[in-house]
């Protein structure tokens, strides 16, 4: 039974872990390996404090997954967000992305945020596939925007606009 909810402080150590697994898998992230412990507890704690978008996928107590929406930082750009996400390679292709992604949206459209973005490499066909069937559109391709081990890949933007949420702010 899997379970998605709003990460807690209790969560940092299992998110370390998973994001540090899928870093290092060197197919999917940015990152090739998790920050230091110290970088990930700050960010988490930072989204707990500024009610910023970050959901977990439980096995169990045992985070196998998560995403977040994380506004950016400079005042003329903090109306949208960016998303990142991951999940064990052995609880992929079960549907937890999605939900970890649908808690996410309507999170972000609670806390007012207007539009999404994310990067994502061009041959991560069920991430893109993820990201349209929720409603993403390609932005541009930016043409061998990544490179790894003297290989280049090309890195898909692409964006949702967040329809405001009536109610109040979560
Ligand atoms: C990308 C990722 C988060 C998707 O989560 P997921 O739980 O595997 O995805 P879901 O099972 O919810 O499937 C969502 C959609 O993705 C597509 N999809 C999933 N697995 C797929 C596969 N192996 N091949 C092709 N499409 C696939 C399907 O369109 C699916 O929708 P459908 O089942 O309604 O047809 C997950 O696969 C993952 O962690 N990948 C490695 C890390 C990563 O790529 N992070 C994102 C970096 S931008």
């Amino acid at each position: 039974m899997i379970r998605v909810v709003p990460i807690q402080k209790e969560h940092i150590k299992g998110f370390y872990k998973a994001l540090d697994q899928v870093a290092r898998e060197g197919k999917y992230l940015l990152l090739l390996k998790a920050p230091s412990m110290k970088n990930v507890k700050n960010f988490v704690l930072s989204n707990i404090k500024n009610k910023w978008t970050q959901f977990v996928a439980l096995d169990g107590g045992k985070v196998i997954g998560w995403c977040d929406i994380i506004p950016y930082e400079h005042p003329t750009v903090s109306h949208t967000g960016k998303l990142g996400m991951g999940l064990l390679a052995s609880y992929r292709g079960k549907g937890i992305g999605t939900q970890l992604m649908k808690a996410c949206l309507k999170h972000s459209q609670s806390r007012r945020l207007e539009a999404v973005y994310l990067d994502v490499y061009g041959s991560n066909k069920p991430a893109i596939r993820l990201y349209r069937k929720l409603g993403f559109k390609i932005d541009g391709i930016r043409k061998k925007g990544r490179k790894h081990k003297g290989r280049y890949e090309d890195l898909v933007l692409m964006s949702k606009s967040l329809k405001p949420s009536r109610g109040k702010m979560a």
